[in-house]
């Protein structure tokens, strides 16, 4: 008999993952309390931007195999629980907020039938598999508690959750490691790797990750700020470090930071754990990631002064990106749009493009101006900034660009156009840690 699998929250991570178990025969059920977000799953429509994720929901549900509710009483018969919901960072703190994990369990709990198995993937303080699985034994001691961290990319969630790079399961038992064996047979015959730890060290293990990758970004970015002070090329300096395979080359593009809604607020929440475990002093270079991170934003906002003047009311300033990072329409914590609303605030006349961002973007800064296409963004600007590497962007013809802007001047935040080719252009080129012409 195949399993029957509940996962509830349907935000990225839900969603994703309901789509993906569905998709390899399981019969699987979305729940989320956000009534309007389940009636639009329910036709198969995504309410973000993923690549491939629509057209295999949408086949999924066609196919039978997945459905959605926003009733707890139907995952009833559901032989594994996967909790999805989020833990943003609190509002008066570091640290994550836990409600939406906490109610999310006190709700599946008492229908969770004798047998099955609840299964947190939200990144949570450590700690919490073991608080959450003492409130369990009180509420239902017949259901037991796993902890299985995801490390999907946005932009990339539907491949990374199908052919993930390893898989970590916190268990307190071989019966349920074994039922999550089952579930992900088909990436145990293809030897992905598999990590069985207890439940604090796969809680650990998310946040671990995401604080390497946020340090090898801010490291990155700390090596642009002395290339500038030097007068050496951060480009060059990543790739060459690069080539030692105990670095590696990935996560060393330097530029204005990292944002979205994970690495940020998993660095902050994971230094407020810290803090309360006694542990602080382990994680205090975690506070220079975070400042090495928000200071590049500033030095961009320096870079825009020190090219038009310090007083930038009136100047017209095109922006191109708003996304955290391209292939998403995430704006949560976006250095683009940070960035944006700084120089906006200063007094200058922002204009926005990005291809799938504007209305998430909108949203969150209606007084800021938006732009159907490129052309449209940079007409007449004083100042080009290019704040997320879309492809598109890399695109761009400068000889074209140059005849709409008022001043050829770009700056470009991602280091990711190809700068003999724009200052060939007639451009001005600036870019993080690099000389500018
Ligand atoms: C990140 C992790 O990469 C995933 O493994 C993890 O599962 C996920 O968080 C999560 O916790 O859910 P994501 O937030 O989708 O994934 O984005 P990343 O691709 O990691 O990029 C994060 C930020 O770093 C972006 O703003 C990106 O522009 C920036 N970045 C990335 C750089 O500034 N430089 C780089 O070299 C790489």
């Amino acid at each position: 008999m195949t399993l029957k699998v509940s996962v509830i929250g349907t935000g990225y991570l839900g969603a994703t993952h309901a789509a993906c178990i569905a998709s390899l025969g399981f019969s699987v059920i979305g729940l989320d309390l956000d009534s309007e977000k389940i009636a639009l799953l329910k036709q198969g429509k995504v309410p973000f931007y993923e690549p491939e994720l629509e057209e295999l929901l949408a086949a999924e549900i066609k196919s039978g195999r997945l459905s959605f509710t926003t009733s707890f009483n139907d995952l009833a018969d559901a032989d594994i629980h996967f909790i999805c919901v989020g833990t943003p960072q609190q509002e008066n703190s570091l640290a994550a907020d836990m409600r939406f994990v906490d109610s999310a369990l006190e709700a599946i709990a008492p229908v969770a039938k004798a047998g099955s198995l609840i299964v947190g993937k939200s990144t949570v303080p450590v700690g919490t598999a073991q608080r959450l699985s003492a409130r369990l034994t009180e509420i239902n001691p017949a259901v037991e508690l796993a902890w299985n961290p995801e490390f999907l990319r946005e932009g990339f969630a539907v491949e990374d959750t199908l052919r993930p790079n390893r898989l970590v399961v916190g268990v307190t038992s071989d019966a349920a490691e074994a039922k999550l064996k089952e579930l992900y047979k088909s990436n145990l015959d293809t030897n992905t790797p598999w990590v069985r730890a207890d439940l604090p060290t796969a809680e650990l293990v998310k946040v671990a990750a995401n604080s390497f990758l946020a340090t090898k970004i801010s490291f990155i970015n700390a090596m642009a700020e002395i290339c500038e002070a030097a007068g050496g090329d951060v480009t060059v300096l990543a790739k060459a470090i690069g080539y030692d395979p105990r670095i590696g080359s990935r996560f060393l593009q330097a530029g204005i930071g990292f944002g979205g809604g994970c690495l940020p607020k998993d660095i902050r929440a994971f230094m407020a754990r810290a803090g309360e475990l006694g542990a602080e002093q382990a994680l205090e270079f975690l506070r220079e990631i975070d400042s090495i991170n928000l200071r590049a934003r500033q030095r961009v906002i320096e870079l825009v002064r020190k090219d038009l003047t310090e007083d930038l009311t009136g100047k017209k300033i095109a922006v191109l990106g708003a996304a955290f990072k391209p292939d998403s329409d995430d704006v949560r914590d976006s250095p683009a749009l940070d960035i944006a609303a700084q120089i906006h605030a200063a007094g200058a006349i922002v204009t926005i493009h990005d291809p799938k961002a504007i209305r998430p973007a909108q949203k969150r800064f209606p007084a800021l101006k938006y732009a159907e296409s490129v052309d449209e963004c940079v007409a007449g600007a004083d100042l080009v900034l290019h704040l997320t590497e879309w492809k598109i962007y890399r695109e761009i013809d400068p000889v074209e660009l140059k005849k709409l802007v008022t001043n050829a001047i770009m700056i470009d935040g991602r280091n990711a156009l190809d700068r003999d080719k724009w200052i060939a252009a007639g451009w001005k080129f600036r870019a993080l840690g690099r000389a500018s012409n």
